[in-house]
């Protein structure tokens, strides 16, 4: 979908729909809504006089235009109150809009930022409105073979604005917004392939296809290379499946060459049916989703790099099937890990922090300012926290503070876990120096307190994504299913400025 910013009056533009957002209980039209309500002989004022549409959070209603008005349909979208007003608002609202619109079969629409005087700037908000419709239209569709004609697709999206700094303004942040959505959309992609068709392999294809024209440099470590490196413990995960392990490497270069790197690092289990410690077959099928912190990591670094953002940037994605095949590793085996610390492993299916060991060790060999891990590492951390919120551990303060800062920018709700000594405790090992897990009590804080082991003294922080990396119901603008949670976060985390971040 081709997504346009045009010098102009969204009531003088040709278009299938003008989407106009109004907000709840207000009576006096403003800007687009009140030249459209003119030029279409009050057909905006007649819906609100009659109360059918109010403008509550949501609320949809379509008007149907006559004669040759060059808007064939109004689609007014219910903002809510307007002292409640947020971006998340203006997103859902986009993004309800589109999926009308969609579903009318309408071939492309159009709207303008019409209202002034909220606290946000013109390009903000731009990037709001362009991150709604195009997540809140996102599908997964490339294995469907029928029923397509229900797969229609509009074709554009147009913001009109006739003012020059403000056209300025909203064209900036409608690209920003297009690359970050794509990015979004791209993660939601492969989470959602199934593993099959995204087995560590595919997922290597994909992050280097990623960096195509980019200036990104992609490397990818394959079993033999980290078996000279010593990675036993991601190795160790690798070998109860047929498929190849990968080590999916991504280094981007926009900052000055002296300054230190970001460096984010995302499991990838393109399967995690918990290997000799097996799962329980009711929702294993949901396991193809164990990659969604790797993808978060591969779209991000895309994105930075597309952003063109004046930092340094390195992904880091250890990617594996953990099945139970004849050479699998079992409960009980010791694995010898890539930072010379032996891991007694207790539970086949506690597999995450055991490739993310390795990750974050090889991590820290660039002296990062700061490791970033992503990971849908615990159940626990679901049962801790819902299906909706990030669980967050570190020891950086400075950092988790800003991971909080671009939360709640991006609304992905991120809450934090306490570290506490006695969780360090409780994963000592018996016979090995530390063991991968240590009972239901806590579970995703001492899966973080595991992590901590191998991050050096570098600033780090664990996002344990378990919970809405997949969503089972449809909201505004995540449509049921693969998420792409981490992406937008860690994008907007890096355009914060922690560039500026000094050892
Ligand atoms: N990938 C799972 C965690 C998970 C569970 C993610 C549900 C998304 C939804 C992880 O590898 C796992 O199996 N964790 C175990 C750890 C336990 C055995 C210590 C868990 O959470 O049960
Ligand atoms: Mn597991
Ligand atoms: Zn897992």
């Amino acid at each position: 979908m081709k997504i346009k910013v045009k010098k102009g009056s969204l009531a003088e533009y040709e278009t299938g729909a003008a989407v106009v957002t109004h907000f709840e209980d207000e009576t006096v039209l403003e800007g687009a809504a009140s030249s459209l309500d003119e030029r279409s002989g009050g057909l905006i004022a007649d819906i609100i006089r009659l109360g059918d549409f109010t403008g509550r959070t949501n609320q949809i209603a379509v008007i149907y235009t006559r004669n040759d008005f060059p808007v064939k349909r109004i689609v007014m979208a219910g903002m809510g109150k307007r002292a409640d007003f947020t971006l998340e608002r203006l997103r859902g609202a986009y993004a309800r809009a589109a999926q009308q619109i969609r579903t009318l079969k309408i071939g492309e629409f159009s709207s303008a930022l019409h209202f002034r005087g909220v606290d946000l700037p013109l390009e903000r908000m731009a990037e709001g409105v362009v991150e709604g419709v195009l997540l809140g239209l996102y599908r997964f569709l490339p294995f469907k073979t029928v029923d397509l004609e229900q797969n229609h697709k509009i074709t554009g999206f147009t913001l009109l604005e006739a003012d020059d700094a403000a056209f300025k303004a909203i064209r900036s942040g409608a690209k920003t917004a297009e690359i970050i959505a794509d990015a979004v959309s791209f993660a939601r992609d492969m989470v959602s392939t199934p593993s099959n068709q995204m087995t560590p392999t595919d997922l290597a294809k994909e992050a280097r296809k990623s960096t195509r024209g980019k200036n990104i440099r992609c490397t990818v470590l394959d079993a033999e290379q980290m078996k000279a490196a010593g990675m036993n413990a991601l190795l160790g995960v690798a070998r109860g499946s047929h498929e190849p392990p990968k080590m999916i490497l991504l280094e981007y270069n926009g900052g000055k060459k002296s300054s230190p790197a970001i460096a984010l690092v995302g499991k990838a289990i393109t399967f995690d049916s918990g290997g000799i410690s097996i799962k329980p077959s009711e929702k294993m099928d949901q396991m193809k989703t164990d990659m969604a912190g790797g993808a978060a990591v591969i779209a991000a670094v895309r994105a930075a790099a597309e952003l063109g953002l004046p930092l340094n940037l390195v992904g880091i994605v250890p990617a594996t099937e953990n099945l139970p095949g004849g050479n699998a590793f079992k409960p009980g085996d010791i694995l010898t890990s890539l930072s010379g610390r032996t891991i007694e492993i207790v539970t086949t299916d506690a597999e995450g922090r055991l490739i993310l060991a390795d990750a974050l060790t090889y991590a820290a060999r660039y002296k990062p300012a700061a490791i970033i891990d992503l990971a849908t590492l615990t159940g626990a951390c679901i049962v801790a926290l819902g299906d909706h919120v990030i669980g967050m551990m570190g020891r950086d303060d400075k950092l988790k503070q800003e991971i909080r800062e671009a939360a709640e920018f991006t609304e992905e709700n991120v809450w934090e876990l306490p570290l506490w000594e006695e969780y360090h405790e409780l994963v000592k090992g018996d016979a090995a120096d530390y063991k991968n897990a240590a009972g239901r009590a806590g579970g995703a804080i001492t899966a973080g307190a595991f992590l901590s082991k191998f991050t050096g003294d570098t600033p780090w922080v664990h996002l344990d994504i378990a919970g809405p990396a997949w969503i089972a119901k449809d909201k505004p603008y995540i449509p049921k299913g693969a998420s792409g949670v981490g992406v937008r976060l860690l994008v907007q985390f890096l355009r914060n400025g922690c560039l500026t971040r000094k050892k």
